[in-house]
């Protein structure tokens, strides 16, 4: 099963690949455990780009946002506890994460809704994009995060170039603002220890 899956996605990745070439920037690899622990700590959300209108409105009223993944290598989920800056106030909500090793995707059900992701990590950078929905192009979307709220300017670039890679123009692209952020001032919540196993 596991391996059909590779096979469907491998001979699917160079059609993605033909038809758009600056999808090859976006489409990221099978996620591994080497990723995964990659991926454990504390994040920034930087900014993202979305033609889903809904996704649109969302994004909008994020001011700033950092969170902590804690990935279960055993049971391929990640736990995501998430401190988000909307309208001046911090929101914290904590939910879990599913993996799909071979696809290169983490996906979230907001009820029955289940929302997938594309995960694509630069490690030179020391952040990763997540693109949604880039088999359909009127919903397409682009966000990126970062180990720091200030971002390096050419992970910034592969940024922009990745979102007028999909056809949208670098005006859409919507960031947050640090400044804004009042999540890390509350100090509130004890915030989870990075894993070193
Ligand atoms: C990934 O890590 C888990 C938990 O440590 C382990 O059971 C599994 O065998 C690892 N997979 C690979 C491919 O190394
Ligand atoms: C990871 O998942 C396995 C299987 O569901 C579970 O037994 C284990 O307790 C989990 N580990 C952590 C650290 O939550
Ligand atoms: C937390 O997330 C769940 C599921 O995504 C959502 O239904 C709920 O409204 C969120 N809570 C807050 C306080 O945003
Ligand atoms: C991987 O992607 C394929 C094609 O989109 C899909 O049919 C399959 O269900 C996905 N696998 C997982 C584990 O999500
Ligand atoms: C595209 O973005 C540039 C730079 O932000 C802006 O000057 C231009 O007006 C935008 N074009 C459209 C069609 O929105």
């Amino acid at each position: 099963m596991a391996l059909q899956v590779v096979l469907v996605i491998l001979s699917l990745l160079p059609l993605l690949e033909a038809q758009n070439p600056e999808h090859a920037n976006i489409i990221g690899k099978p996620i591994t455990n080497d990723t995964l622990s990659w991926l454990s700590g504390k994040w920034f959300y930087l900014g993202s780009a979305f033609r889903n209108l809904e996704y649109k409105q969302e994004i909008q009223k994020v001011q700033a946002g950092y969170f902590y993944f804690t990935p279960n290598l055993t049971d391929d989920t990640i736990l995501l506890q998430e401190y988000q800056t909307k309208e001046d106030r911090c929101v914290y909500n904590s939910s879990k994460l599913g993996v799909q090793r071979e696809n290169g995707t983490i996906s979230k059900y907001e009820g029955l809704v289940e929302h997938v992701a594309h995960l694509k990590v630069f490690m030179k950078h020391k952040g990763f994009f997540l693109t949604f929905f880039p088999e359909d192009e009127k919903n397409w979307g682009l966000s990126f995060y970062a180990n720091k709220p200030d971002f390096a300017p050419e992970f910034f670039t592969v940024f922009q170039e990745s979102v007028k890679g999909l056809g949208m123009n670098e005006s859409e692209i919507v960031y947050t603002d640090w400044k804004k952020d009042v999540c890390s001032q509350q100090k509130k919540q004890p915030e989870p220890e990075k894993k070193t196993e």
